[in-house]
């Protein structure tokens, strides 16, 4: 069977699969017990033997998208995964036939350059000076820099590497001294404190910003933490602020906290993976006011770019900053060369990087970037009504009201009840939401990434959970 016959096969499936998750046919997500799964699709028989095309393919497929998780489904109201446009899955095809791993420009130049483009975009966003396309060099230290790498966990480390060795550049040869600490507020996200973890700090080097109780970072009172850790005769690595936060969905005020650190000369990392797509619009972009204060920030394109898993940018004000995090030597790799375009590889953890920026670029290609912007706005706008109608429900509390697409709530009675009314929720497979601690206390959550979405659903999940409300004590 030809290639072309079975991509045929691939696009008519999943294209039955997008117009009836957006219709919210099927159930947003079901979780069948692994071995029953394993067994339905015949894994293994498969693996020893193969065959898997034509008609036997569309079976086979037909089955995968019965299982598979709707995030297209006006009922996924779960995890920060963008619905994806799928202009960014063709993307997907393309890059993995291709292969094109153009972490070094030779492996892949059109991706290189798409990521060049891209990640010089996205500096504009932000307000910092994007670099001249090569092989035009920039003035060093004229210009910030980026990379894109695979998830937002990774661009922290990436972003965190750079912050050590701004602070302590001899940490890469010699190791980390033990004087280093990062100051994060306690929402942030938990790849910040495994980046401390990896990065050899070690968790106890993480020291947690005075926040409000919403987790919002309160900058009046940082400088007090930071002359204690001074008095101490420890090292700030780097301050870390949230836009936003991952489980409430707050921005940190990066204006006041991005001047102090200016002040006192302090790395300011942000870790914008969810929230810097507010950028794009102008009536949001006020959230993160400062931001180009800032050092270093992390932008994800599979959270609210629409862009499919995984696409991730690390973007740096100063391009050394970046280039300096990691110093290996490979000399099949890196060795002076007439270089007609740009290699990422000393900027990335990764060696083989996917060409992940055509994903993204499809999107924007296809749709322009004011759509992207639009659809931020229309889900921070559909949050604040949900948020509303949940806080008029009687007994229902929220959280906090919301500044992105995230919305925190709970019904009367202990984090045992919520947790039980969100188990039954999904195993009605028509509403599929995420649950979370805040504040010391379990929260239902709503992070609302399909476009499909409306009012009306969330009124049926509201009614939903009334109904069950009544079964569960
Ligand atoms: C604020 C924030 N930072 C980082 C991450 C990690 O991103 P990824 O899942 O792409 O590794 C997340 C994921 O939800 C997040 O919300």
């Amino acid at each position: 069977m030809p290639f072309d016959a079975d991509a045929r096969i691939a696009v008519e499936a999943l294209d039955a699969f997008l117009a009836a998750s957006l219709a919210g046919e099927g159930p947003v997500i079901t979780q069948p017990p692994l071995a029953d799964l394993a067994a339905a699709l015949d894994l293994e028989r498969l693996i020893a033997e193969g065959g898997l095309t034509g008609d036997r393919l569309r079976a086979f497929l037909d089955r995968y998208l019965s299982v598979a998780t709707r995030l297209h489904h006006p009922g996924y109201l779960a995890h920060q995964v963008a619905a994806p446009e799928p202009h960014g899955a063709i993307g997907a095809l393309v890059d993995g036939l291709t292969n094109n791993p153009m972490n070094i420009y030779e492996m892949g130049p059109g991706a290189a350059a798409i990521e060049f483009v891209l990640v010089n975009w996205m500096l504009g966003k932000v307000g910092w000076t994007p670099p001249p396309l090569p092989p035009a060099r920039p003035v060093p230290g004229s210009c910030g820099g980026g990379t894109l790498t695979h998830g937002g966990s990774l661009a922290n480390l990436t972003a965190l590497a750079a912050a050590r060795a701004a602070a302590d550049p001899l940490a890469w040869r010699d190791g980390v001294r033990g004087d280093l600490v990062l100051v994060a507020p306690a929402a942030a996200h938990y790849s910040v404190a495994r980046a401390a973890g990896i990065l050899g700090l070690g968790q106890r080097a993480l020291r947690a910003a005075p926040c409000d109780r919403n987790g919002r970072l309160l900058p009046d009172r940082l400088p007090a933490l930071l002359d204690a850790i001074a008095a101490e005769g420890q090292r700030v690595m780097a301050v870390v602020a949230s836009a936003c936060s991952t489980a409430v969905g707050r921005y940190d005020p990066l204006r006041e906290v991005g001047a102090l650190c200016r002040e006192r000369g302090l790395w300011l990392h942000v870790d914008g993976a969810h929230g810097a797509s507010a950028l794009l619009s102008p009536r949001l972009r006020g959230l993160l006011d400062g931001v180009e204060l800032a050092d270093s920030l992390v932008w994800d394109a599979h959270k609210m770019l629409r862009t499919p898993a995984l696409c991730a940018a690390v973007l740096v004000r100063d391009h050394r900053r970046l280039d300096g995090a990691f110093q290996q030597e490979a000399s099949y790799l890196f060795h002076a060369k007439d270089e007609p375009g740009f290699d990422f590889m000393p900027r990335t953890v990764e060696c083989t990087k996917s060409g992940m920026g055509l994903k993204l670029f499809l999107v924007l290609a296809a749709r322009g970037e004011g759509a992207l912007a639009a659809y931020v706005e229309a889900q921070t706008a559909l949050a604040a009504a949900a948020a509303e109608r949940l806080a008029r429900q009687p007994g229902f509390e929220v959280a906090c009201a919301p500044e992105s697409n995230i919305v925190c709530f709970r019904l009367p009675g202990s984090d045992a009840r919520q947790l039980e009314l969100r188990r039954r929720l999904l195993a009605g497979g028509r509403h599929y939401l995420s649950s979370t601690e805040h504040g010391g206390r379990r929260w239902l959550r709503l992070a609302l990434m399909s476009p499909a979405t409306g009012l009306e659903e969330l009124e049926a999940l509201i009614e939903a959970l009334r109904g069950l409300a009544a079964g569960v004590t």
